[in-house]
Order: structure tokens, then sequence, then C-alpha cells
């Protein structure tokens, strides 16, 4: 379980670094930075307070200062677990924008004791229902075959795995997060759990799955050519790949937002489906959650695993994709 270090060791800095808190509660974020950088001239060393610097600088519109806290989080976090190397990335600096496990491991262990109630109840989150859903009447158009093994890739606590549960004989969950898999676990509804990243997870797996899943995952993946082509590999012929991503309406793959997410352009996310090996795309543009009351906007993609495994660059596919994403592109 990755823990995040919230006292600086040193009394004064930390009864500082709580002052500075209380401000940033009342939004008095300028105050809160001058704090804050006061709280880390007594304890330089304190990475947790680089990160709170760096957020109430960019709270109160000083993206320059966030930029210089954020350099000196990067001296500092030596778990990676702030994300420094991102937060910079995704505000011009540094480039690095792969993804950072660590950091993920961290923000949902810290996330796991309120997600559900934050996710679902606060944010509108709908995926797990809406991908089973999109799933159902996948497998409803197909002549009946038992699904025997489902991999719930970034498995969280398991809401995407409730509605698994009937479908499937057999339910494998994989995920970064400690608190995470504690949750899905207590559920009682899984025959096995593992600790991985998603894509070593696959690598090493035996190919023969019926279905794999991704709800609410592959926003914290950048390129997501490994996921799709270690997917395909571990998927037997005719099994079925199903994911949600973030999207965004460029030209581009994927950026990296702000918020130290990844919008993937879901014509290029289709494409790559496509050339990897994936077939009868139904993929249905939707509503992830919301985001300080903005809708996020997504993409639900259900797709088949090809008879043949084909590891190669975009080249087309078949025409019988059933996908509206394509038709208006
Ligand atoms: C937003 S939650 C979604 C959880 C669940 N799928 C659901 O729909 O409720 C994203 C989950 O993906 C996990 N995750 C993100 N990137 C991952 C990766 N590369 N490998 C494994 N798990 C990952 C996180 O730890 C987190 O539990």
């Amino acid at each position: 379980m990755h823990r995040i270090q919230y006292s600086s060791g040193d009394i004064v800095a930390d009864r500082r670094a709580a002052y500075a808190v209380a401000l940033a509660a009342k939004r008095a974020f300028p105050e809160a930075a001058e704090v804050m950088a006061q709280a880390l001239e007594l304890a330089p060393w304190w990475a947790a307070g680089w990160d709170l610097l760096g957020q109430y600088r960019k709270q109160a519109g000083d993206v320059a200062g966030a930029i210089s806290a954020w350099t000196e989080l990067l001296a500092h976090d030596n778990e990676g677990v702030f994300g420094a190397r991102l937060k910079l990335a995704a505000h011009g600096v540094g480039g690095d924008r792969s993804p950072a496990p660590d950091y993920v491991a961290a923000l949902f262990d810290d996330y796991a004791p309120r997600f559900e109630t934050s996710l679902v109840e606060g944010l509108g989150y709908r995926m797990p229902d809406e991908l089973a859903a999109a799933l159902i009447s996948v497998l409803a158009s197909r002549p009946a075959r038992p699904v025997r093994r489902a991999i719930d890739l970034g498995c969280g606590t398991g809401l995407m795995g409730e509605r698994l549960r009937p479908l499937v004989d057999w339910l494998e969950g994989v995920d970064l997060s400690v608190g995470m898999l504690t949750k899905a676990k207590q559920k009682g509804i899984y025959d096995r759990l593992e600790r991985a990243e998603l894509v070593a997870f696959l690598e090493a797996e035996t190919a023969g799955c019926d279905l794999i899943v991704a709800a609410d995952v592959f926003n914290y993946v950048g390129d997501l050519a490994p996921a799709l082509i270690a997917a395909r590999r571990v998927l037997a012929p005719s099994g079925l790949l199903a994911f949600t991503l973030e999207t965004h309406p460029g030209e581009e793959p994927v950026v990296l937002t702000e918020n130290l997410r990844f919008q993937h352009s879901g014509r290029h996310a289709i494409e790559l489906c496509r050339s990897i090996g994936f077939h009868d795309l139904v993929a249905t543009e939707t509503v992830i959650r919301t985001e300080r009351g903005k809708p996020v906007g997504g993409l639900i993609v259900v797709a088949r695993a090809g008879l043949a495994v084909i590891e190669g660059t975009p080249d087309g596919g078949p025409a019988n994709d059933n996908s509206p994403v394509n038709q208006a592109a």
C-alpha cells in the first residue's frame, strides 16, 4: 500500500502547513501558498509540502510558481507517488507523458475508502452499467456461447465485477491499488484478484480468455497499443474486449489533461483496434461522469478478437464494423 507522507517531520513546519491547509479550505489560495512556502523553508525535503504548494499556487492562478514547486517536488518524490513528472508534462514542461503506475496506485489507495460514494453518487459515474448493457447486447446478438473466463482490468472496488459476475463462470480482477483491491475482495465476487500493472499482467497470461473488460481505466494509460495488443493475444478467437475511453475531439491520438488523465481520440482508438485484429466494433458515445458540473465525454467500445493474432501498424479494418464513430468519421 502506498502511503503519502503528510508530516514533514518538523513540528513548526507542520503547524505552518496545517494553517496553510486551513486557508486553502477557505479558498484563500494566495495566502495558503505563502504560508506553505514558509513551512517549506523549514522542511525543504518534504515532498507532500511541495505538492501542496504547487496545488495552492496553481489554484491562486500562479502557474509559473506551481511549475517551480513541482520541479522541486520531482527532486524529492523518490517513490513517484505525487506524479510530479506528469504534472509538469501536463503544464508543458518536460514532455514525458508516460504513465506513472506508482502515482496511480497512491492516488487510488487514497481514494479507495470514498471511491464509490464520490464517483457514483457525487459525479454520476455510470460506466459499469452502460458497459455491461453494451456487452449484454453484443452477447445476445451472437450464437449462445458461455463466457468461461473474464478479466476485469483496473477492477478497482469491483463495480464492474458486480455486473460481470452473473455473466461469466470465472472472473479475474487486476489493479495497481491495494486499497481498491481490498474493497473488491470484500465483495467476494472475484475468483482471482491480482495486484499488477495491466499490460504486465496480460503479457504473463496464457491465451484463451473469453472476455476482457476495462471500465474507466484507459484514461490512466497513455499509449493504448501495448494494452490492446496484449489483450488481443490473451483473448480466444471471437473473444470480446469491452472498454471505455475519455475522448477529446482533436486529431492527436492522445492528450494529457491538467488533471492528469489521458483523453483519447475515439477515431484513432478504433483504427488502432482494427489494426491489431479486432472486428465488429460497436462504439457508442457517452458521458463518463461529470467534472465541476460539466459532462466528460467518452466512448464505450465492444470489439471481437479476430481469428488470428495480428500485431501490426494501422492498416484499415473490415467493412462490417457497426461504429457510429467510424460512420461519422
Ligand atoms: C476509475 S477506477 C475504475 C474502477 C472500475 N473499473 C470501475 O469501473 O469502477 C480506475 C482503476 O484502474 C486502476 N488502474 C489504472 N491504471 C492501471 C494500470 N495500468 N494497471 C492496473 N490498474 C490500473 C486504478 O488503480 C483504479 O482502481
